[in-house]
């Protein structure tokens, strides 16, 4: 692989699950933010919207609401259960801010944005994790009131959430499987 700045960044970025109790900058965010406004979209449509959530109480009571959810689901593995039972679970793994990412329409723009904004955030320093297994409790009765307040523009459906902070693990690479591509 030819190595420079943008495919070392694309190399050593990886789902952070761990988080410093430290703030992220306005400058760090409005970078993250500019650079994601900054993807391609169809036709430049921009059909996307990120709904910065910085408010410690929203991810404290989220956090709480969807834990007890989980426990309710008999089904769940023994490492689950540990996780969602733990005092201190947070479902931003203690991360300061947390993105919520929705699309008014097809939602393949707003994955370019959203992947601009984690890999400008690896580049600056910090660490993030897509948030894609809370939609579901989302979606819900109880989950909806949590969307409410995120007060997301008319028409725009909410597709994940991606956490954002100082990291404070350096995970190894999953595997990849590099044989899926053909040439013709
Ligand atoms: C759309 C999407 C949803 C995801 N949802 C979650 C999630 O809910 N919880 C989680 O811990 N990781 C989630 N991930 C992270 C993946 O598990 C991770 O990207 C994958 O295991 C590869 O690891 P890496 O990101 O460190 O390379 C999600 C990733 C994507 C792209």
């Amino acid at each position: 692989m030819i190595s420079n700045q943008v495919t070392e960044v694309i190399s050593k970025r990886r789902s952070i699950r761990k988080y410093k109790a430290e703030p992220v900058t306005e400058e760090q965010l409005s970078t993250i933010l500019e650079c994601g406004f900054l993807a391609p979209s169809g036709s430049n449509c921009q059909n996307w919207h990120v709904t910065v959530v910085k408010n410690p109480d929203y991810i404290a009571r989220l956090s709480k609401s969807f834990a007890e959810m989980m426990q309710k689901n008999g089904n769940l593995p023994e490492r689950m259960k540990e996780r969602f039972s733990a005092p201190n679970f947070s479902v931003s793994f203690g991360a300061p801010v947390v993105l919520f990412i929705s699309a008014d329409g097809p939602r393949d723009n707003a994955c370019f944005l959203a992947e601009n904004m984690v890999l400008t955030a690896h580049s600056i320093g910090l660490g993030t994790c897509y948030l894609g297994g809370i939609i579901a409790y989302l979606e819900t009765e109880e989950g909806k009131a949590f969307v409410d307040e995120l007060n997301l523009p008319q028409g725009c459906r909410l597709l994940f959430g991606i956490t954002v902070g100082v990291p404070d693990e350096e995970p190894e690479a999953k595997p990849r499987d590099y044989t899926k591509v053909n040439f013709i």
